[in-house]
This record gives C-alpha cells, structure tokens and sequence, in this order.
C-alpha cells in the first residue's frame, strides 16, 4: 500500500500550492490513497463545500479535520454524506470519527482523534475511544491522524497503538517533525506532518498580528498570511517499509 498524507491545509495558499504541485506528486509517487487534514483550508477555519469539491477534484480521497471542525458553518449541511471525518471523540456531534473504504482490496479504516493536552482536558480519552474504534470495527489496514498539540501525547499514542495501527501521523502544529520511523511493533509513526499554507507567517498567521499578540497582549482577527508557500506531506509505502517526508515551496 502506498499513501500519500498531507499536512494541515491552511487557507487559499495552501490550496494554491496544491493546485500547483499535487498532480506531479501524484504522477511520481502513485499513491493509492490520499488523505489530507483540512480543519483549516477555509480561510484558517474549518472548510467549505466548494473547497471540499476542489480538493476531491485534486485527488484528495479522505479528510481529517480537528479543533477547528466547525469553524465553517456550512459542514453541518454535507459532512454525514462527505469523506469528512471529524475527531472520534467529539462523539455526540454530527459526521464521523471515523471511515472504512475498500483500498487496494483492502478494508482500510481511517481514524481522527483530537489530543486533549493544552485543547480540551473534558474530552473523551483518546486513548481509549480510538483502541474501542479498533477493537469493534471490521478493517484490515489502519491509518490514524491524531491532531495533538503536545508532542508527549502523540507519541505515546504511538507507543501504545505501535502494532495495531499501521499509520500513525499526528496534525495540528503545523510544523513538521523529523522523526518519521517504523516503530518497534512494525507501525509507521510521525509526530507532525506540517503545513501545506503559507511559509512566513506564524503558523499560518499574518506575522505582525501573532508578533503584535506576543510583545503587547492585544488580540487582532487572524488573517491568512500572504506571501511565499509551503506543501508539507509525508509518504509511505507498506511494502518496501520505506517513507519520506515533503516539504515544497513557492513563491
Ligand atoms: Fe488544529
């Protein structure tokens, strides 16, 4: 199995820099599954139907989202019918924590978990909601995007589900880590895929805003950060037991 994982999409440059560059991925890496993190593609927050359509349009198979699920309004008139996963552990909410598609001739099983550490302590544990997804669901193959502000967190879900779950990948923090390995257990883990959006913001964020925040205490509207572009991704295939990490830019 080959897969192709993109980090956060974060606003018009993020999917400016996939319009440019994800067809030539695609040609040279052949991917059978794509699965991006879009919680923020909609101007930083949350997404919309008619960039949902464009990124299917791209190629993008499965979408994971986050803290920022909600952030557009619109979602709640299309996730249940979309490949739009919201965290697993926002349960009473609508859409899905969780999808199965039949890849490759394979039952693969796609998961989103949201980290509690720095979010929200009153979430469900994520531990234990992802190991009942597991546990209870019929698959073959497993991928898991947890979205975690706290490295300590993705990691040890790493470790605990090492052997269980194929794919482990942790989204949210924007940049990307450069520990993508093979686990003990035989899972392939990343604490970070990064950010496919702007490259001189912060994190996204027009700089003078999340500089001006820092040095005086006063809080402006965020704005999507203008400029150069990054796309951050990782890629893995099962067979070979290989990966690597993406990182692309322009102006
Ligand atoms: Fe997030």
């Amino acid at each position: 199995m080959k897969l192709l994982i993109i980090g956060d999409i974060y606003g018009d440059p993020g999917i400016e820099i996939l319009d440019f560059h994800l067809k030539e991925l695609k040609n040279e890496l052949k991917p059978h599954l794509i699965i991006a993190n879009a919680e923020n593609s909609s101007n930083g927050r949350g997404i919309s139907k008619r960039i949902y359509n464009h990124l299917l349009g791209l190629g993008i198979n499965i979408f994971t989202m986050g803290n920022h699920v909600w952030g557009n309004r619109e979602i709640k008139e299309f996730i249940e019918d979309s490949n739009i996963l919201r965290p697993a552990n926002y349960n009473n909410l609508p859409g899905n924590g969780y999808i199965v598609k039949n890849i490759n001739g394979l039952k693969v099983l796609v998961i989103n978990i949201l980290g509690r550490a720095f979010i929200n302590l009153s979430l469900d544990n994520p531990f234990k909601c992802v190991n009942d997804i597991i546990e209870n669901v019929d698959h073959d193959f497993s991928i898991l995007d947890i979205h975690a502000e706290a490295t300590s967190e993705k990691i040890a879900m790493g470790h605990f589900f090492d052997g269980k779950i194929d794919i482990i990948f942790g989204t949210h923090t924007h940049v990307q880590t450069n520990d993508a390995r093979l686990m003990p257990k035989g899972s392939f883990y990343l604490t970070d895929v990064g950010m496919t959006g702007p490259l001189d913001g912060v994190i996204g964020v027009e700089k003078e805003i999340v500089i001006n925040r820092f040095l005086n205490g006063f809080s402006t509207h965020n704005k999507v950060s203008k400029g150069r572009k990054q796309l951050n991704a990782w890629f893995i295939d099962t067979e070979l037991q290989y990966s690597k990490l993406i990182h692309l830019e322009k102006e």
